[in-house]
């Protein structure tokens, strides 16, 4: 029954979590069911028969330590994170997900505990997947962290990977015969089995150190599946019903997440493993005409107080800057003097998915004044002004027009059509498909250059001098 219960505590969870009206309430409820799971996994033992469990009492002493340890630093990790750090901490936990159902599976092999053969596969193939994924988020965290800032490639590197794979499925074939008592060469089961975990944490290693690090949230995304498809696995070896459905859930969450970015970055699966975005030699891309234009942000300021409609669209800047708090100042300084102020956020803003709206969250904004990219990019049209913080590719024209751009066909924002554009940068930085973007440098558009945070607080000031003036 509690088994059950934390199933529908999952699923109910998950489905309040696709707003972000209902997410934090939907997280609390996943968490209650998280709670269930582990005091029925604690309970359990109890009913299983005395020699079935010898140390009961110690392993459970055992067991409560970890968690407390665990538990704990979870906490304390979790209340410091910055909101530009999440990335990394989702790689670190979920490589702390798929080294478990790894640990699950160890554990079952060193203890020779699988019945039969359909059970002995799925606990090999669990282990391999969860060893991939500890060893290839902990490199995702490295190169997301800047711990590791180059991506390492060589020649014949895909070729070295397979090799790779291809000796950890023999190495589970090798396992299988000697579980089923046939004589296998060189060495015993459990040294066989080492083997086994050392080849597949190095597939890992190897599978994701040719990525470039910009390319790292697709890939966590990925792991994530990956995570859950191996708790899931485990949950069959061990026959318990929580493990088997959070897993599903958790891959087909991380599956349906890996091929929403991809789309949403127009690329494909395949193109995110096996190519290096941003450092490919790409394609020429279309000449840019025009020149940046820098002005004030305390002139943007004012000429936004006396526009009827503004949109602001956020951008991975907006994070880095942490400007969240002083740009909904600006935006009520706007709602005070009779501006309509709504925001646009694209599904890939930023780094991770939904950062924008948590950041907005974060800052008190209400949720119906914000509106994703198929609910508002019809209404740049009409627009007085387009306020761009921290944003450059998702608001990138030459993803519609230049065929020769590599976000070409990527969904953009048409800011390009609003009437006045500002943008809020520090400098010419390019995005992160590393392209100049033609925005810039339309007739419409002023650049305002500084960090975000800075850049608001003078446009906080003027607008605000101009009421007292005004007053
Ligand atoms: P980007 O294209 O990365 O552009 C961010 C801009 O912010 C830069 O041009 C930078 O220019 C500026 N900036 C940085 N720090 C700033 C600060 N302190 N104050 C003001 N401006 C600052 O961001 P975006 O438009 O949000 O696009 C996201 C990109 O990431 C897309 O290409 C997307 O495909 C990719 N991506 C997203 C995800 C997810 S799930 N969100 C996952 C993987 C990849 P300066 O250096 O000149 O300031």
């Amino acid at each position: 029954m509690a088994d059950l219960a934390a199933a529908f505590l999952f699923l109910y969870g998950l489905k309040r979590m696709s707003s972000p009206a209902t997410a934090s309430s939907g997280i609390f409820v996943a968490g209650v069911g998280m709670v269930a799971a582990i005091l029925a996994s604690f309970l359990y033992v109890f009913d299983v028969v005395e020699a079935a469990r010898p140390h009961l009492y110690a392993n459970i002493g055992l067991a409560v330590v970890a968690l407390a340890i665990g538990g704990g630093l979870a906490w304390w990790s979790g209340k410091r994170v910055a909101m530009t750090a999440m990335p990394q901490m989702v790689a670190l936990y979920n490589g702390m997900g798929g080294g478990a159902a790894g640990a699950i599976a160890a554990a079952e092999l060193f203890g020779n505990r699988t019945s039969g053969a359909t059970e002995l596969v799925v606990t090999l193939l669990g282990a391999l997947i969860g060893a991939v994924s500890l060893s290839g988020s902990l490199i995702a965290w490295a190169k997301l962290d800047g711990v590791i800032n180059k991506p390492l490639r060589f020649p014949g590197q895909q070729v070295v990977n397979a090799m790779a794979l291809v000796a950890t499925l023999a190495v589970g074939g090798l396992i299988v015969a000697a579980v089923f008592g046939i004589a296998v060469p060189l060495l015993s089961l459990p040294v066989w089995i080492c083997v086994f975990f050392g080849l597949a944490i190095l597939f890992g290693v190897l599978m994701t150190l040719p990525i470039g690090g910009a390319d790292m949230p697709v890939v966590i995304s990925i792991f994530n599946a990956f995570t859950g498809l191996a708790v899931g696995l485990e949950g069959f070896v061990l026959q318990n019903p929580a493990l088997m459905i959070a897993g599903m859930v958790v891959g087909a969450a991380g599956l349906l997440l890996t091929l929403l970015m991809a789309k949403a970055m127009n690329r494909s699966i395949a193109n995110v493993v096996f190519t290096n975005f941003g450092d490919a030699p790409k394609q020429k891309q279309g000449a840019i005409v025009g020149n940046l234009k820098p002005v004030q942000a305390a002139d943007a300021g004012i000429a936004m107080r006396y526009a009827k409609s503004v949109i602001i669209v956020p951008g991975y800047g907006l994070a880095v800057a942490q400007a969240q708090q002083k740009l909904f100042e600006f935006v009520k300084l706007l709602q005070g003097a009779g501006v309509v102020v709504k925001f646009a956020v694209h599904p890939v803003a930023g780094r991770m998915p939904g950062q924008m709206d948590v950041l907005l969250a974060e800052a008190g904004v209400p949720y119906d004044m914000i509106f994703q990219l198929d609910q508002i990019n019809d209404e740049f049209a009409t627009t007085d002004v387009a306020l761009v913080i921290g944003a450059n590719d998702v608001v990138n024209p030459a993803a519609r027009t230049d065929k020769g751009s590599p976000i070409f066909g990527m969904p953009i924002l048409n800011v390009d059509k609003a009437r006045h554009v500002y943008v809020v940068k520090r400098g010419e930085g390019k995005g992160y498909a590393g392209i100049v973007n033609a925005l810039f440098y339309g007739d419409n558009c002023d650049m305002v250059y500084g960090d975000a945070k800075v850049a608001l607080v003078a446009m906080i000031e003027a607008v605000r001098g101009l009421t007292a003036a005004a007053a």
